[in-house]
């Protein structure tokens, strides 16, 4: 591959299992706490070799590979809002743009295609984002949970990584059957019958769950690419990002938003254990969902005999189908 044609567009989607669960969009990658200043962080998403670093400017994320000889730009450092290459010191500003040769002196000109493949990224809510995919003339804004999470205190945040892709996790979440089943001995006591009455709406790239003859308020949101939200009290919520790993393994953030305690140690001491709790429930489900057969969910194809609880599951289904014919 020359360094002409690494330079001049992000990876493509072609690497993935199909059926193919990364649509287009901003999908968060990474808690802005894991990020530190002044020194960069190697990471892997969507299977590829990434490396972030803060500038004064905002934040880079770049494919983590020197344009010069390939070595790995994330074990060099960070100097005047450059990424510094280990090995021959070349120096890449964010928008990937080599700003430096130390071996050919101060004064040569560099050529405009020393350029580090970046990609549009965004630090907003805690979470660094990424676009990934095809992108359309102007970027949309990152979509968020606004009106749920105004006024409310958090986040109190951990995750976990399992091994099966997007597509499992998401509709693992959208799937409110399991919960006397699977959370047996957490969250599914609470449920009076596994008799559920389930419904959803499709709203743009939104997907609401919620249960007919349900408790009054409670719901589940999926916003795609990779949010999601649910409502488990007034002013409680558990919030979730599935961050691909790869297309087979997923990291979760699992965080707990409350606006119910104004008193600063009651508030602490209810996130906490609010958030540890639904690291325990996240545990839960992926002791189940790592024994599917397969990592990535397949089509509507019928080789899932699906029932009526799974309507939220047919809905995301349909809206992959939809990205699948244009990514
Ligand atoms: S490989 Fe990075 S500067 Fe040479
Ligand atoms: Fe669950």
């Amino acid at each position: 591959m020359t360094t002409a044609s690494i330079n001049t567009s992000a990876p493509s989607l072609t690497s993935v299992a199909a059926p193919n669960d990364f649509g287009p969009g901003w999908y968060a990658i990474l808690a802005s706490r894991e990020l530190p200043q002044g020194k960069p962080l190697a990471l892997t998403r969507f299977a590829m070799p990434l490396v972030a670093f803060r500038t004064g400017e905002g934040i880079s994320v770049m494919l983590d590979r020197c344009p010069h000889r390939g070595v790995k730009l994330s074990n060099g450092c960070v100097q005047a809002d450059n990424i510094v290459c280990p090995f021959h010191g070349l120096a890449f500003n964010r928008q990937g743009q080599c700003e430096r040769i130390p071996v050919q002196g101060p004064d040569t000109a560099i050529p405009k295609a020393l350029q580090a493949t970046t990609y549009k990224s965004r630090e907003l809510h805690g979470f660094i984002f990424i676009w990934w995919g095809q992108e359309p003339d102007t970027l949309p804004d990152i979509e968020w949970f606004n009106e749920e999470l105004a006024g409310c205190d958090g986040p109190y945040e951990h995750w976990a990584e399992c091994e099966v892709g997007l597509s499992r996790n998401i509709e693992n979440q959208m799937d409110a059957a399991h919960l006397p089943f699977v959370h047996k001995r957490s969250i599914g006591r609470l449920v009076k019958s596994p008799k559920m009455d389930i419904d959803c709406t499709v709203t743009g790239q939104r997907i609401r769950m919620f249960l007919r003859n349900g408790r009054p308020g409670f719901y589940l949101e999926l916003c795609l690419p990779n949010i999601w939200i649910n409502r488990i009290g007034t002013k409680s919520w558990v919030f979730l990002a599935f961050v691909p790993v790869t297309a087979t393994r997923t990291r979760l953030y699992t965080r707990y938003y409350q606006g119910s305690f104004n008193l600063p140690v009651l508030k602490q001491l209810f996130g906490w254990l609010m958030g540890w709790s639904n690291l325990w429930i996240l545990r839960e489900d992926i002791r189940i969902i790592e024994t599917h057969d397969t990592k990535v969910s397949p089509p509507l194809d019928g080789s899932e005999f699906l029932l009526a609880c799974d309507l939220p599951i047919i809905q995301y289904r349909r809206l992959r189908a939809g990205w699948q014919r244009h990514v």
